[in-house]
């Protein structure tokens, strides 16, 4: 049986913590499924910054390379925070993955069953139905990958958009609604921006091909208003990466907690790099409380997209599901007359439950 080697990068603050539930998880799926994992770590972000100078090293890169997968943790912290902005830990460790695997799609889906509705911040009856939204960012381009200037008295952003960078990311986010209720809203701000202006008429066009697909345009502000207002009536998001940054740490707040929502980064050869959509937590990590759900539900998305193994990735969902419905909470989502459990002990009661 040949092994599938999975490049492990847990970085800074709590990454390291939530990421060992995740190979946890992981390595039930290989018992049961018969799969063997290769797990090969390397450093990324602050902490390779301080050990190697750089927050992406080259032996990095090279075992990502060599790898089957990414899974990501988080990177950044206070430590780092006052580097130029140029060297960045974020931007260099995240922004130079993404740009070196040309992972164009970003997928971030945001679930709340109706049955854990109460897990959301929003009343009763706005999400009583619970909710399915599968936001599909744009993650290798606009404003993240212009030209970025600064000096003393001027900041300077530039956004750019192709109408081919437009159209791979559309067919991603039609083909996903084909499986799905058939619904994309398209999310801009046409009304502004000429980037936006593209993106619409492209993501127009596009729709062309797909008859079946109800297609709606939004404007972001509008769209940000809309998600809180009636979620469940969202499908498919499809947006630049500024835009879908934004809504889907939204959306991730609407399940409950931003230690929730995973992500699948994919490029046009399906190689993927999968990372929880919150960032490091600085404040409360190392102290074995942070939600590690975020990132096992990375690990279900890396088992669907890389691996094709459906059948694992449902029961690692499934997992979690259960573990939340039996009323088990990390503290970012306690309520009262629910069970708080800690980051080792929330990943064990999901381990468990993986059948
Ligand atoms: C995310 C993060 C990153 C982003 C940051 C850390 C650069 O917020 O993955 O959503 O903005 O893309
Ligand atoms: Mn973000």
């Amino acid at each position: 049986m040949t092994a599938k080697k999975i490049a492990v990068l847990p970085g800074d603050g709590i990454g390291p913590e939530v990421m060992a539930e995740a190979i946890k998880a992981l390595e039930r799926i290989s018992k049961k499924y018969k799969v063997k994992f290769d797990f090969n770590h390397a450093d990324i972000g602050g902490i390779a910054y301080d050990g190697h100078g750089t927050a992406l090293p080259k032996e990095t890169l090279r075992i990502c390379e060599n790898s089957d997968a990414i899974l990501f943790g988080s990177v950044g912290g206070p430590k780092w925070d006052n580097l130029e902005p140029e060297k960045r830990v974020e931007k260099t460790a995240l922004l130079g993955l993404r740009r070196h695997f040309d992972l164009f799609a970003n997928l971030r889906p945001a679930f709340l069953y109706s049955r854990l509705h109460k897990a959301s911040p929003l009343k009763q009856q706005i999400v009583k139905d619970g909710f399915d939204i599968l936001i599909v960012r744009e993650l290798s381009s606009g404003e993240y990958f212009g030209k970025h200037t600064l000096d003393d008295e001027q900041g300077f952003d530039e956004i750019r958009y192709s109408k081919k960078e437009v159209e791979r990311i559309a067919k991603i986010a039609f083909e996903a609604a084909m499986k799905r209720r058939k619904h994309v809203v398209c999310v801009d701000k046409s009304n502004v921006l000429s980037t936006s202006v593209l993106f619409r008429k492209t993501v127009g066009d596009a729709s062309k091909k797909y008859p079946s697909i109800k297609l709606e345009s939004m404007y972001i502000d509008n769209a940000a208003m809309q998600l809180i207002k009636r979620p469940g009536d969202f499908d498919v998001i499809v947006t630049t990466n500024l835009f879908g940054d934004i809504l889907s740490d939204e959306a991730a707040m609407l399940t409950g907690s931003i230690g929730m929502l995973p992500s699948a980064s994919l490029n046009e050869k399906g190689f993927g790099m999968y990372e929880p959509a919150g960032g490091s937590a600085p404040d409360i990590a190392g102290k074995g409380i942070a939600n590690p759900i975020a990132q096992i539900l990375s690990a279900a998305l890396l088992a669907r997209h890389s691996f094709k193994m459906e059948d694992a990735a449902i029961s690692i969902e499934n997992a979690v599901q259960k573990a939340l419905e039996e009323g088990y909470r990390t503290r970012d989502m306690m309520e009262e007359g629910l069970k708080c459990v800690n980051t080792k002990e929330m990943g064990d009661i999901i381990c468990e439950r993986i059948c």
